[in-house]
């Protein structure tokens, strides 16, 4: 979703802006710009293209202060008209994240005033806004907060004044926005990898707050407008772990990074003899007994991975679970129940949706919430009681992978908990069960291995208009999983069924020019599955089966079968999963679409 950075420094900022930028191009953008004071007039640059080529555009582009932005279009289309900054009567600029609500009100008011409008965003509101409060002699601080008071919506905003040249002020609200203190200069951005090149020392701001950024000095104001201290932390997010290095695309890079991902995730349990709730925070023992049942709520990936963990919480804990996807909770009657340990699931834990399900779901008297997220300091960890991190460390490309199966470890484990709590794994399970997962990382790389032969296979996609994903039981939302993957980067129509739903409707599609994927388990529904792969195949549809080892199902004419390694028993979604992401990833590839950076989508959806 659309990135931040501002800097005002003793030196030119523009290639820290750049550079900021670049390092979040992986949110997904359709534009960039930058604005800078250059002696006392602001000097714009912006593009439809990538970063580098604003980078081009921005050659002869210089000062000390500055404030950039990638944007992800949601008012007015991609167009280097709309993209920011956004410039008030050549004195305010502006960059925004977020949504304003009441822009069309307000951008008659403004409009009303005299003011020109030469974007079809909402930003621009913002923009004169601060200029009508500005020009009435208001410091910029005090125009900005003034123009703040007014807006509906959600936000972070980065603005700064032609006659300002050393100070900027930020501010946020419903979108993430963090401030990295240097050595007599100073930043702001809205994802701490942009930073890393120039700081480590970041101080999250907090609902509501605005900024006011000086060169060796700053000061935060609350939502009420009270000056407050807000902690300064040392992020120890790792430089090295947001390079590409060989791998020609991050989602490659993360597919291979998952034997280790699952390693540090787990490894927590590597070296413990049992189980405890302490795992999941400090408070966890004391909620998990006043509980009876989970809601899971997140969206996408994180979603399919809720609802595997829904057949584990179910038959191993023996605890109702629901899961739902988010946006849809947030706006749904539904019956509240106080005994209830909502999970929310999110590799960012910025996602909108997600932040206002949880919200949600407190108001309505559920205050036992567990968030499994893979970003410490973020906004759904900090507004959850207790915490599991998936430590697949960042994830870049937009396709997520080793957020995925690392969070299926977390939710393994969070099962596992709950089952000895409730009486129902006894020691010799609970052992079997740690040695399991102690070998999940190496049974990991071995399903790894059948990358060339995927790769292969995946030449036989790229002509394909559409394709169908089957599973059973918990492997049905891997086949959901699988063709999310496909369709998000290839742009290939997927769609995913359980096995046994085939008759009832989806059987209609399947003729030869119908590739049907079928994730093949060797586990009590095995032979059911069997049965309906026979109706695909009866009506001419190719067959492509990952089948684990012994479950006799061979290749043939229209039958294709990829043979995975003996069957993992419940910990076989998580190595089903791997062979589905490369051969999302090989399809693309060989379609040539942006892998890394799938049109119309954006790695942290920020906004509703
Ligand atoms: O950061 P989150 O896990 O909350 O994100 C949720 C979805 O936006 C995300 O999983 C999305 O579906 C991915 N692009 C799927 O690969």
């Amino acid at each position: 979703m659309c990135g931040i950075v501002g800097a005002v420094a003793k030196r030119n900022v523009v290639p820290i802006l750049l550079q900021g930028l670049q390092r979040l191009e992986y949110r997904g953008y359709d534009s960039a710009g930058l604005v800078v004071v250059n002696e006392g007039k602001l000097q714009r640059a912006r593009s439809t293209g990538r970063v580098s080529e604003l980078t081009q555009k921005s050659s002869t582009t210089l000062g000390e202060l500055g404030i950039a932005h990638t944007r992800w279009a949601t008012h007015g289309v991609p167009s280097e008209r709309n993209a920011h900054p956004h410039l008030s009567s050549e004195q305010i600029a502006v960059v925004h994240n977020g949504i304003i609500e009441n822009y069309e009100e307000l951008k008659q008011k403004l409009s009303g005033q005299g003011y020109a409008f030469t974007s079809d965003t909402d930003t621009e509101v913002i923009a004169h806004l601060i200029h009508s409060h500005y020009k009435q002699g208001k410091s910029l601080l005090e125009a900005t907060q003034a123009a703040l008071a007014e807006l509906v919506g959600a936000y972070a905003i980065g603005v700064i004044a032609a006659d300002n040249a050393h100070q900027f002020i930020a501010a946020r609200k419903g979108s993430p926005l963090l401030l990295g203190v240097g050595d007599k200069e100073n930043f702001v951005a809205s994802d701490m990898s942009a930073l890393l090149a120039v700081t480590r020392n970041v101080v999250y701001l907090e609902e509501g707050d605005v900024v006011e950024i000086n060169l060796d000095s700053y000061r935060i104001f609350d939502a009420k407008g009270n000056l407050v201290n807000r902690p300064l932390m040392v992020s120890e997010l790792s430089n090295d772990s947001v390079e590409l290095g060989a791998y020609r695309h991050y989602m490659l890079k993360e597919i291979y990074e998952q034997p280790q991902a699952l390693a540090n995730t787990l490894e927590a349990v590597c070296n413990s003899k049992s189980l405890v709730p302490g795992l999941f925070g400090a408070e966890a023992n004391e909620a998990f007994q006043l509980i009876d049942r989970v809601l899971i709520l997140a969206c996408g990936t994180s979603h399919n991975a809720g609802m595997v963990a829904r057949y584990w919480l179910e038959e191993i804990a023996g605890i109702p679970c629901i899961v739902e996807i988010a946006s849809e909770y947030r706006y749904r009657t539904s019956v509240a129940d106080p005994k209830t340990l909502v999970v929310t699931i999110s590799q960012s834990g910025e996602t909108a949706d997600t932040l206002a399900a949880l919200n949600h779901a407190k108001s309505l008297g559920q205050q036992h919430t567990l968030a499994i997220c893979n970003v410490p300091e973020s906004a759904i960890i900090r507004q959850s009681k207790l915490r599991f991190l998936t430590r697949a460390g960042p994830e870049i490309g937009v396709a997520s992978t080793k957020a995925f199966t690392t969070q299926l470890a977390g939710l393994f484990l969070l099962t596992l908990v709950l089952a000895k709590m409730r009486g129902r794994l006894n020691g010799e399970q609970e052992q079997k069960f740690l040695h399991e997962l102690r070998h999940l990382p190496s049974a990991l790389q071995a399903v790894l291995n059948l990358a060339p032969d995927i790769e292969k296979l995946a030449e036989q996609f790229v002509n394909k208009h559409h394709a169908l994903f089957l599973g059973r039981g918990l492997h049905y939302p891997i086949a959901q999983e699988g063709a999310l993957k496909l369709k998000e980067i290839s742009y290939i129509h997927a769609e995913a069924y359980p096995a046994g739903e085939l008759k009832h409707g989806p059987l209609a599609l399947v003729d030869k020019e119908m590739p049907v994927i079928a994730v093949a388990p060797n586990d009590t529904l095995l032979e059911k599955l069997k049965s309906n792969l026979q109706e695909v195949r009866a009506r001419g549809g190719e067959l492509y089966v990952f089948a684990d080892a012994n479950t006799k199902i061979a290749s043939s004419e229209g039958v294709h079968v990829m043979q995975m390694p003996e069957h993992a028993g419940f910990l076989s979604p998580i190595l089903h999963t791997i062979p589905l992401q490369l051969l999302a990833y090989y399809v693309a590839l060989q379609k040539g679409t942006d892998v890394d950076k799938p049109r119309n989508l954006a790695k942290s959806v920020t906004v509703e």
